[in-house]
């Protein structure tokens, strides 16, 4: 079973802004990362999904249970976008009015806020009041309070952009504990980077349309890529399997080329050619896509079609 699905879920605000028409599957145990920039309907759409904004049109399950439906809320946890919590209160009493409210039976509670409290890093710092705490600190109180009653599937609407690096690299492992753990994360993010180590599976959005989702390594077209280093113009025909060649930068007497090539066997086909056609390498240095080039490559792709079209 999905742990999430929605069949052409849609959620304008009066026909305008939102998101529409997004259909996805999330599975158990992964970190689905939901990829879009400011604006392209992220929070919309995690929102709608949460049963706090009313879908315009199109359906929703988390867990098989329809969403709006108490059920559906049942193993969820979430971290909103911008929440501010009663700050004249410990992160303590916090968290105890958290498990009151989602029902943990008494004699677990004290355990299971120690648990989270370290789950987040705050240990030893629970004890103080929310208005005293720093920003990463606040950050990682809404952490403890989303996976407080130990959820089945976690939404957190950015839940690093208040953290440093050593906060966010915390907050990557915590994502990764609670993969481990069977649990399934839905990560609105547009940290491109952050994304990337901890996602396999992604969903680009912009301006309230879904471009494309899968895992993203795949959804980069190109096949293999190379950056080289000459001392002289490529003079000879380039064999079928390079799909594409540019000039990159002419470095003194040096030229460095990006080539792309249709997989990674080319590689040391391409080497082999180029030598024995007397060019001289003076680098080979193969090019891993990062989530950035999938990204733009996606971004640029829509922009172009929607110039076609209109
Ligand atoms: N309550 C609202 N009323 C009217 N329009 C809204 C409302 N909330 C969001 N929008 C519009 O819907 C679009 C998507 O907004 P949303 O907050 O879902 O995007 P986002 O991807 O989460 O952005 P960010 O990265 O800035 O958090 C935007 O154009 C926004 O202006
Ligand atoms: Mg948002």
């Amino acid at each position: 079973m999905n742990v999430i699905q929605t069949n052409s879920l849609t959620k304008t605000y009066n026909g305008k802004g939102g998101i529409s028409d997004v259909t996805l599957s999330v599975g158990e145990g992964i970190v689905y990362g939901f990829l879009g920039p400011n604006g392209s309907g992220k929070s919309t759409f995690v929102r709608t999904l949460l049963g706090l904004l009313q879908p315009t049109s199109g359906e929703g399950y988390i867990l098989g249970e329809p969403i709006g439906t108490t059920k559906s809320r049942e193993k969820v946890g979430y971290l909103p976008e911008l929440f501010r919590y009663p700050d004249w209160l410990t992160g303590k009493q916090l968290l105890e009015a958290h498990a009151e409210l989602c029902k943990i039976p008494v004699r677990q509670r004290k355990k299971r806020i120690e648990e989270v409290v370290e789950l987040v890093g705050m240990t030893g710092r629970e004890k103080g009041r929310i208005s005293g705490f720093s920003k990463g600190m606040s950050q990682r109180i809404g952490l403890a309070c989303a996976i407080l009653n130990d959820p089945k599937v976690v939404f957190l609407d950015e839940p690093t952009s208040a953290l440093d690096p050593i906060g966010r690299k915390d907050v990557r492992d915590l994502m990764l504990y609670l993969r481990d753990q069977g649990k399934t994360v839905f990560l609105n993010s547009h940290l491109l980077y952050e994304v990337e180590s901890v996602c396999d599976h992604v969903s680009i959005v912009h301006q309230g349309d879904m471009i494309v989702q899968g895992p993203w390594r795949e959804l980069m077209m190109i096949e293999a890529q190379i950056e080289i280093v000459t001392d002289q113009p490529i003079s000879v025909p380039m064999p079928t399997f390079v799909t594409h060649v540019e000039k990159i930068k002419e470095e003194e007497a040096r030229t460095r080329w990006g080539i792309q090539l249709e997989n990674e066997d080319d590689i040391p086909k391409i080497i082999q050619y180029l030598s024995s056609n007397g060019i001289a390498l003076y680098e080979v240095k193969p090019i891993t896509p990062h989530l950035e080039d999938v990204f733009m490559h996606w971004v640029n792709q829509k922009k172009e079609s929607a110039y076609v079209d209109h």
